[in-house]
């Protein structure tokens, strides 16, 4: 009933659905914990994957079904948020803006070259001044007659929840039983969807968030904000009281976008030991936030653990990434 209920709501196919699990046996013996699996959601396609484009499946569905011309939407200036809505916009024939933070790099390299590829205006402005400037091209947009469409940042509204309420469910079709299921956690909205997900499927296991900009309170609030909003919008027969989400908010190191040594060693460590790409961002940092559960004992060695895999890779040829991991 639950599912048929997600099922009805207006999604685009653009992904390349299911993502393959994989099994990480060297990793885990380096690492010594019995089984690590991978879930490749930088496997699902449009520019290099990720976890949004399961979100813009959902939001590019919405924005047609209101005529839009226009996607707009906002992040930092290596956003992979803001590299594959842009190339969803490419796809679908939408112009598109993205309010970066940040100033205009001399060259550009990475998501940014990307955005710039797909034909996206660029909107450069401060941190602090994101939101204004965002609602700011909104109207002006809107009084240009380009019906704009705004992507909340990260994607993450009930929609993006609806994404990875499905993506938990696709998950338990896949027959794969973990115990602890580990990810990267910002916007929110992979989280509060995985969470729901798994309230839907009865999975029984642990769902940890190692975020990587907020801390555990403010990340928490959004999350759980995101997933009330979910039930109320979809009338979801679904209860949560909180206690569900499971947030790790000690590897965020000097902030966003700030590689630690132990983020910038798990992305050598997957690379070295298993062939896979991670990013220095997200992933990286969540791979190094999982190491360190391992070996605090938080994360028994008799468990299997599942790495979700939300993509990123692009921030890989970032200019300043490049010089740190090439050190
Ligand atoms: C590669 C990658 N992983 C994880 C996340 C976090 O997902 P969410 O914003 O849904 O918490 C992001 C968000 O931008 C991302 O780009």
């Amino acid at each position: 009933m639950i599912k048929t209920l997600l099922s009805s709501v207006p999604r685009i196919r653009i992904a390349n659905l299911p993502t393959p699990i994989e099994k990480l046996p060297r990793l885990a013996a380096k690492i010594s914990v019995s089984e690590l699996l991978i879930k490749r959601d930088d496997l699902t396609g449009l520019a290099f994957g990720g976890n949004k484009t399961r979100k813009l499946e959902y939001l590019i569905a919405d924005a047609l079904s209101h005529g839009a011309k226009t996607l707009i939407t906002s992040g930092a200036v290596q956003s992979n948020h803001c590299r594959q809505t842009a190339a969803a916009a490419a796809k679908f024939g939408l112009d598109c803006y993205l309010v970066l933070t940040g100033d205009s790099p001399q060259h550009y390299s990475g998501n940014l070259l990307l955005d710039y590829l797909f034909g996206a205006e660029l909107v450069w402005c401060e941190r602090e001044r994101r939101e204004m400037v965002t609602q700011e091209t909104f109207q002006r947009l809107w009084q240009e007659g380009k019906r704009p469409y705004l992507i909340p940042y990260g994607g993450s509204n009930s929609l993006g929840v609806i994404a990875y309420a499905h993506a938990m469910i696709e998950l338990d079709e896949q027959g794969v039983v973990a115990d602890w299921i580990v990810f990267p956690s910002s916007s929110g909205g992979t989280q509060a969807g995985l969470v729901l997900g798994s309230k839907i499927c009865g999975f029984k296991g642990n769902i940890v968030g190692i975020s990587v900009d907020l801390d555990s309170a403010q990340l928490g609030q959004r999350i759980s904000n995101l997933i009330a909003e979910t039930i109320n919008t979809y009338s979801l027969p679904v209860k949560a009281d909180g206690s569900e989400i499971d947030i790790k908010d000690a590897y965020r190191g000097r902030g966003y976008g700030l590689p630690t040594d132990d983020d910038l060693q798990a992305v050598r460590d997957f690379a070295k030991y298993e062939g896979l790409l991670l990013d220095p961002v997200y992933t990286g940092r969540a791979a190094a936030g999982m190491i360190d559960l391992v070996r605090q004992g938080a994360i028994p060695s008799d468990a299997s653990v599942l790495f979700w895999h939300t993509g990123g890779t692009p921030a890989l040829f970032a200019e300043n990434y490049t010089k740190l991991l090439s050190d």
